[in-house]
């Protein structure tokens, strides 16, 4: 058995390899045309922040603050993080950068790794990635809460992921009655059901007690099932706003469910906020998470403005894509220019010139091979056609391709090969 070697990522960090890069690098290009199409530009953010951006922003009491932070003391002693999360940041960006003055709400989307120091499981790692959308600043339409979601599942359904189910819930406006009288009476009623709770849900009877809705623990859920709903407790304008959320969402076809628990677990939301989850993940079959979060700026010493977003994580989207098989990649190259004869090298790297200009994956080799291994080398890389070029194809300008699935051999002119080349094609060799 070969030796371990000396150095191995760090639990719950890994190295993205191609071909899987090549679904990545697609979803990523699937995100940004969507999201333009929206209205939404991209920010780039620094990957670390002053940790008391997240503690304001996220939440002391969180556990992603509390418990899961990459924190160090930078040489001048403040104490910076690696981002668990980006809304801060985008909201840190917007104040920092006056965006409020600018005419219209603000629409900017990311992508990038986070870093949450989580259990490491399928689908949760230390180092994950995260594509995400923010609108800041103009109102609180529940118009702009409908579009937001209903550009998550346009790209969700332009990458064909399938087993997609929407959650929807209100948790009522932090600053007014309606949550404040939530909160209080689900205390009391959680006091009563004290002994039916695990350790953790009994702290966050003080620390955060909406937290112990969306516990998934076993034990807990019979109790929980009868503890009081927000949706019985919401002011008449927060009852207002989520009737219109979900009418709005009626009006663009997006169909969802209603969650009661869905409280989320991030101090910043208010009013709307929404999960999806997607198939063939197990237990972490988030694969996106947002909300409103209209008090936001004014907890970092900003002015009042409105805030709506969501974050999807990109490594469940990419195993679910994967699980559902449509996630495939063409592997291997689509030519692979066996050439032979020393004459006939600069014929090939023209060759390989054109077909690379014209958007094709051509593998040229080195050096010259005999003609039973390089077409052997061509279906071992998974290539879908050999490129022939012997000294006569040379001298005729007239090119054999051999499509490697069925052994089929036909001779080409230049034009006529880039037309062939273009035919819409069934799998490759070896692909299913
Ligand atoms: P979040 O629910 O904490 O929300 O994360 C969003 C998504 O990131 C999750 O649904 C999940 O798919 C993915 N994710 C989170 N933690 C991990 C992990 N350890 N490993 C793999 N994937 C993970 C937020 O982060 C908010 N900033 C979303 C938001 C934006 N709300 C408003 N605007």
């Amino acid at each position: 058995m070969a030796n371990q070697p000396k150095f191995q990522a760090i639990k719950g960090t890994r190295d993205l390899l191609p071909p899987q890069t090549e679904l990545w690098n697609r979803v990523e290009q699937t995100a940004r045309e969507v999201f333009s199409t929206f209205g939404f530009g991209e920010i780039r953010l620094p990957i670390f922040e002053l940790t008391d951006l997240f503690a304001r922003a996220v939440g002391g009491e969180t556990d992603i603050v509390s418990k899961e932070m990459y924190s160090f003391e930078d040489r001048d002693h403040t104490s910076v993080s690696l981002r668990p999360e980006a809304t801060a940041s985008v909201c840190r960006a917007y104040l920092e950068h006056g965006m409020q003055q600018l005419p219209a709400a603000v629409k900017l989307y990311y992508l990038g790794p986070m870093f949450r120091r989580e259990r490491p499981q399928k689908g949760r790692y230390r180092q994950f990635y995260q594509i995400g959308a923010e609108v800041l600043g103009g109102t609180d339409a529940p118009g702009i809460d409908a579009e937001v979601i209903e550009m998550v599942m346009v790209f969700f359904a332009r990458l064909r992921l399938e087993g997609l189910q929407l959650e929807i819930n209100s948790i009522g406006h932090s600053a007014r009655e309606c949550r404040r009288g939530y909160v209080e009476k689900l205390k009391a009623a959680l006091e009563k059901i004290k002994d039916q709770l695990g350790e953790d849900s009994r702290r966050r009877i003080e620390t955060n007690p909406l937290r112990v809705l969306d516990s998934k623990l076993e034990s807990e859920q019979a109790a929980i099932a009868n503890l009081p709903r927000i949706g019985d407790h919401l002011c008449d304008e927060c009852a207002k706003h989520y009737a219109e959320v979900k009418r709005q969402l009626e009006l663009r076809g997006v169909a969802f469910k209603e969650n009661w628990r869905l409280v989320r677990g991030l101090d910043y939301y208010m009013r709307t906020t929404f999960e999806i989850t997607a198939r063939g993940l197990g237990s972490q079959n988030a694969v996106c998470g947002g909300g409103r979060y209209d008090g936001l700026m004014e907890l970092l010493g900003g002015p009042p403005t409105k805030g709506i977003g969501f974050a999807i994580g990109e490594d469940r989207l990419i195993l679910s894509l994967q699980e559902a098989a449509k996630g495939d990649v063409a592997h291997g190259p689509d030519v692979y220019i066996a050439w032979m004869g020393e004459k006939t090298q600069p014929a090939a790297i023209a060759a390989a010139r054109r077909l690379r200009n014209a958007g094709f994956r051509v593998e040229l080799p080195p050096t010259e091979q005999k003609f039973g291994k390089a077409l052997g080398q061509a279906d071992k890389l998974g290539s879908r056609y050999a490129l022939i070029l012997g000294e006569d194809e040379v001298a005729s300008g007239h090119w054999t391709v051999k499509t490697l699935a069925d052994g089929s051999q036909q001779k080409y002119g230049e034009a006529e090969l880039l037309e062939f080349l273009r035919l819409p094609r069934g799998p490759a060799k070896g692909q299913g």
